[in-house]
């Protein structure tokens, strides 16, 4: 445990190459200037390239000699991966950092390009994809390391990937919200549990940020329960740069084994500093989260080639 751990914290990160998805905004854009400010080359994976050129202007304006690219991926669509993983190949040569941040939370219901629930879809689908695209570059770099991110939403459930994974489920959208959250969460540690068993060098680490007010809750919404919502988030949270903290400390710490659970140390696991929680360990169900990657492998069409 490391007590009062900050991104001051974070040891120079140079010749590192990390991909955060979903960088230009909330936790993710926060997760990329600290990387950035450290000499790390990052790449802002985003579906809109207007959002992502205008949070690589802002990290350069705040660290112009930061090397920051922005690179179009829209999760919700199986091929836009694809072309991703491949346009990614051909400007770069390694991936030291894969953060697998991007989110949706309670959106309307509708499903992805590919017809699936539009959380599992972008929140887990499309990350357990895009890493399986990556894998020989991720294996070949050293202390390369692939970040997932849970969430409190994803706490004491019980898995029932099952249900919500088909189109058009009937389940609530805060429950297919946390089941995606979990999905990402098992994925880590089987994930983590594939390398191992095969001597690879690279680690899967998960982590939740605790609570943080950003363009998560309420995205684009003006009504005053979303405003209300938010507000009051501002006050219990924390600010999206300490949200950060777990994803960096797992990004860049020293001591990380592989296959830990990050998150903030403070009251119900709100706020803090990122320490290694033993829930993941008390959740976890072995066959259950073998069963889901045959299925996402399947789903995806993206076959993991270790
Ligand atoms: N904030 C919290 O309290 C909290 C708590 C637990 C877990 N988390 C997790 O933290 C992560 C970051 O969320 P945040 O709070 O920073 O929210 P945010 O500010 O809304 O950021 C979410 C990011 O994901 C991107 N994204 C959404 N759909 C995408 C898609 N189809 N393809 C590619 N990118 C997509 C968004 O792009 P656009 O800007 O274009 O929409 C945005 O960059 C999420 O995984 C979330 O589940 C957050």
């Amino acid at each position: 445990m490391t007590i009062g751990w900050t991104k001051k914290d974070i040891r120079d990160q140079s010749g590192k190459v990390a991909i955060v998805t979903g960088g230009n905004s909330g936790i993710g854009y926060e997760t990329s200037l600290a990387l950035a400010e450290n000499y790390a080359t990052v790449i802002l994976a985003v579906r809109n390239m207007n959002k992502g050129h205008e949070a690589a202007d802002k990290i350069k304006s705040e660290f112009p000699n930061a090397d920051v690219h922005v690179l179009k991926l829209d999760l919700n669509d199986l091929g836009s991966v694809k072309e991703f993983s491949e346009e990614f190949k051909m400007k770069f040569r390694s991936l030291s950092l894969l953060i697998n941040n991007a989110g949706v939370m309670m959106p309307p219901k509708r499903e992805t390009k590919d017809g699936f629930e539009s959380q599992f879809g972008i929140n887990y689908l499309g990350h357990f994809a895009l890493t399986g695209l990556l894998l020989d570059l991720i294996v070949k770099t050293p202390d390369s390391r692939v970040i997932s991110l849970g969430s409190l939403a994803a706490h004491n459930l019980k898995p029932e990937f099952g249900k919500f994974i088909g189109k058009k489920g009937k389940t609530s959208q805060m429950k297919n919200y946390g089941q995606s959250k979990l999905a990402c969460v098992y994925f880590a540690k089987e994930l983590q549990y594939r390398f191992r068993s095969r001597n690879i060098d690279s680690k899967s680490i998960a982590c939740h940020p605790g609570i943080a007010q950003t363009y998560l809750f309420g995205k684009g919404s003006r009504s005053l329960k979303t405003r209300l919502t938010r507000a009051s988030l501002k006050i219990i949270g924390q600010s999206a740069e300490s949200a950060a903290y777990p994803i960096l400390y797992a990004a860049t710490e020293s001591s990380i084994r592989g296959g830990e659970y990050i998150g903030p140390d403070g009251r119900k696991g709100i706020k803090g500093s990122p320490t290694e929680l033993e829930l993941l360990d008390q959740q976890f169900v072995d066959h259950v989260s073998n069963n889901l990657w045959i299925l996402s492998e399947k789903l995806s069409g993206v076959t993991y080639k270790f």
